[in-house]
């Protein structure tokens, strides 16, 4: 368990929900405990046009097990599961048309910016991106046609934290649609629904599955025109995600809360001894109360995941010689696995972005992004003090 003192209270009964939130025997003719795998691509008619399932497009029971317990462990009503992150935010995108209006954040997972820049646009849809931890930034953005406000908090890479309940009352009067990007914190740490967002949407790669052996995505709602709108563009798109990767990830739901909690305090170690460390200029993670919306974490989450910055002193040399001394951390894309690892955002996972938005942003060359695992924090914080003296 983490030591969550001054956030949020940790969700009631989570770790008990999220280990039997998909355990139903009685729902199996076997009375097996743990959910089967159904890999059928399809389902045999009780009668012509009489069925449970019928093809493995439009519902599977492996995808069903894990669409309910993403249900439980948010307190939703529906989930939908798509074959990657951005297939989710892909599905969003595409409940909107020509002559619509976007709100995004400013800072963003490569992949996601991209969605919007390229993608977004191409489909007629007017997009404005904004620093969101300013609220007034959004209320200028916002326009008759504004439709979507979307938003990571706290941001990849950067951590900016934006305030979910003010960002949710401008949506509401504003009659538009908001998606929070929880992939960071999952409902254990951050329930954007119950702040007032419409759509909590997760790259289930990341800390739900934890394990870095699937690819996948949800979207998790209360609303049932929106859900009914989303179901359909799964359907409809094929974005679907198989029954083999949907058993993985609801076992990894499992271990999700006990995973966090680890991952905080291994993080927040890690994060001190950086801050104090001669060859880092600035680290940026939530739970230290350098942060600048420190306060703002404390009463929007209940608690902080392995997710963290540095700027490291020096430049693109440096970052390389750093990165090519680490021996406990690896070198890679991605986050929320056992697995400690550190990216270079600039050259890796946001060098789709635009060079001079990256400037713009403090994406620099020097900035190291890391996602704190599982291992002993001492293991950790020697193999970062090695890497930046040989750096
Ligand atoms: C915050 C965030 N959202 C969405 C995504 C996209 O998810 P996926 O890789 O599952 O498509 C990522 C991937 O890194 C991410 O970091």
């Amino acid at each position: 368990m983490s030591d969550n003192s001054g956030y949020l209270p940790l969700p009631k009964s989570f770790i008990t929900k999220a280990i039997h939130s998909s355990t139903d025997p009685d729902r199996w003719d076997s009375m097996c405990i743990v959910p089967p795998i159904v890999l059928s691509a399809t389902f045999k008619h009780v009668s012509p046009g009489k069925f449970k399932y019928e093809y493995g497009r439009a519902g599977n029971p492996s995808r069903d097990v894990l669409e309910g317990s993403l249900c439980a462990l948010e307190d939703a009503k529906y989930a939908v599961t798509f074959s990657s992150g951005l297939g989710a935010l892909n599905a969003v995108i595409n409940c909107y048309t020509q002559g619509d209006h976007f709100v995004v954040g400013d800072d963003m997972y490569g992949g996601n910016y991209r969605l919007f820049d390229k993608i977004a646009k191409n489909l007629g849809v007017d997009v404005t991106s904004v620093d969101t931890t300013i609220i007034d930034n959004i209320k200028s953005a916002m326009k008759p046609n504004t439709k979507l406000i979307f938003i990571e908090t706290p941001t990849n890479p950067l951590m900016k934290v934006s305030d979910i309940k003010a960002i949710a009352e401008i949506a509401k009067n504003n009659h538009a649609i908001f998606c929070v990007d929880n992939s960071f914190l999952t409902p254990y740490f951050q329930r954007p629904l119950e702040l007032g967002a419409d759509i909590t949407m997760y790259s289930l790669t990341k800390y739900m599955n934890g394990h870095a052996d699937v690819i996948m995505g949800a979207l998790v709602t209360n609303n049932k025109e929106m859900h009914d709108k989303l179901r359909f563009i799964q359907y409809g798109m094929g974005i679907i995600p198989g029954p083999f990767d949907c058993s993985l990830v609801t076992r990894g739901l499992k271990t999700l809360p006990l995973r966090l909690g680890r991952h905080m305090s291994n993080s927040l170690a890690v994060a001190k001894f950086l801050e104090a460390h001669p060859r880092v200029l600035k680290v940026t993670h939530p739970g230290l109360e350098s942060h600048p919306q420190h306060a703002l974490t404390k009463r929007q989450t209940s608690g902080h995941s392995g997710m963290m910055n540095m700027y490291i002193d020096g430049s693109k040399r440096e970052s390389e010689n750093f990165a090519k001394a680490i021996k406990v951390f690896t070198l890679a894309g991605s986050l929320g696995l056992c697995e400690s690892l550190i990216s270079i955002p600039s050259i890796m996972t946001h060098a789709s972005i635009p060079e001079d938005v990256r400037k713009e942003l403090n994406i620099t060359d020097n900035l190291i992004r890391l996602s704190i695992g599982l291992e002993d924090p001492e293991d950790l914080i020697s193999d970062l003090d090695q890497a930046l003296k040989a750096m």
